[in-house]
């Protein structure tokens, strides 16, 4: 399972519909996916349609009071639901009075592995809390959400550096990989934008970019993936291709199989890794 955890501090700048999307792009592809709504907005709980009443949700799971297997929901699209209510802003407060809360999700998601291909994490606009430290704890890959608007690259690179700040201190690796979101190609502004935030990011980017897109607030609004509600439609194609570089990032994550066995087999050189060095300023 390849654990994917989207982040960044700004608020409204694209982490849950691209979290939510990718999981119906991913599971349309028929990957077993798992999106756990770690922001107690519960955004990506209510954009797939998911009304919580007495039932168990993330936030039982992450006291201990609950097996994971017990509270995830089957939701639109093919993808199981870790959901939220507003109630998981208690966790910040009963996480006082335990040790090692950080590590809950982890310990969780650890239980199911062996059921999912991948875990979407989708995170509140807090970087520094213990839920985003459950994230970062539990992922694989952090996605900085970059929002194609005014002060883009400042807010990313904030986040940035809360990001190396957390792998630090909890001598925990991850890849931070940045996705564009919200790009109105239309205007000069944004495709300037884009074309600078590649220029920071390189190779740490992916080469899909999400353009603004009514038809992605529809299928929030209706309760499910855009896969569901329009699958021919742009966006749908844009969250496809996203998929595809996931699964391949995911490939090339997976430690490298053991060779002890095959003394024949061509020593295979090892993936540099893509982690971030600390950010530079930009002009
Ligand atoms: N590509 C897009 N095209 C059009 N609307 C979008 C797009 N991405 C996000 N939105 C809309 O922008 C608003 C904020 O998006 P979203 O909820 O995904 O952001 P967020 O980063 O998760 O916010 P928060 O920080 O509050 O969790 C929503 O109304 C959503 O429908
Ligand atoms: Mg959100």
């Amino acid at each position: 399972m390849h654990t994917l955890a989207f982040v960044n501090q700004k608020g409204g700048c694209g982490k849950t519909t691209a979290a939510v999307n990718l999981a119906g792009a991913l599971a349309g592809g028929a990957a077993r996916v798992l999106l756990v709504d770690l922001d107690p907005q519960a955004h990506a709980t209510l954009a797939l349609g998911c009304a919580i009443e007495d039932e168990p949700t993330v936030t039982d799971v992450l006291a201990g009071d609950r097996p994971i297997d017990e509270v995830v929901q089957r939701v639109a699209g093919e993808i199981t639901l870790l959901p939220a209510t507003e109630r998981l802003a208690e966790f910040e407060e009963t996480a006082a009075r335990m040790i090692g809360p950080e590590r809950r999700l982890r310990a969780a998601l650890e239980r199911v592995a062996p059921l999912y291909d991948f875990a979407i994490l989708d995170c509140s606009p807090r970087a520094d809390g213990v839920l985003a430290a459950n994230a970062l704890r539990a992922a694989d890959t952090a996605v900085l959400i970059v929002e194609c608007g005014t002060f883009a690259l400042q807010g990313a690179l904030k986040t940035l550096g809360v990001l190396a700040e957390v792998g630090e201190r909890d001598a925990h690796t991850f890849e931070t990989l940045v996705l564009a979101t919200l790009m109105d190609r239309r205007t000069r502004f944004a495709r300037e934008l884009l074309i600078a935030i590649q220029a920071r990011f390189g190779e740490r980017m992916f080469d899909t970019a999400i353009q603004t897109s009514v038809r992605l607030r529809e299928a929030a609004a209706a309760g499910v993936p855009v896969q569901v509600l329009d699958p021919e439609c742009r966006s749908a194609q844009e969250f496809v291709f996203l998929a595809d570089e996931v699964r391949e990032l995911a490939v090339r994550s997976r430690p490298p199989a053991l060779t002890a066995t095959d003394p024949f087999s061509p020593a295979e050189s090892p993936i540099p890794s893509r982690s971030f060095e600390p950010a530079q300023s930009t002009r």
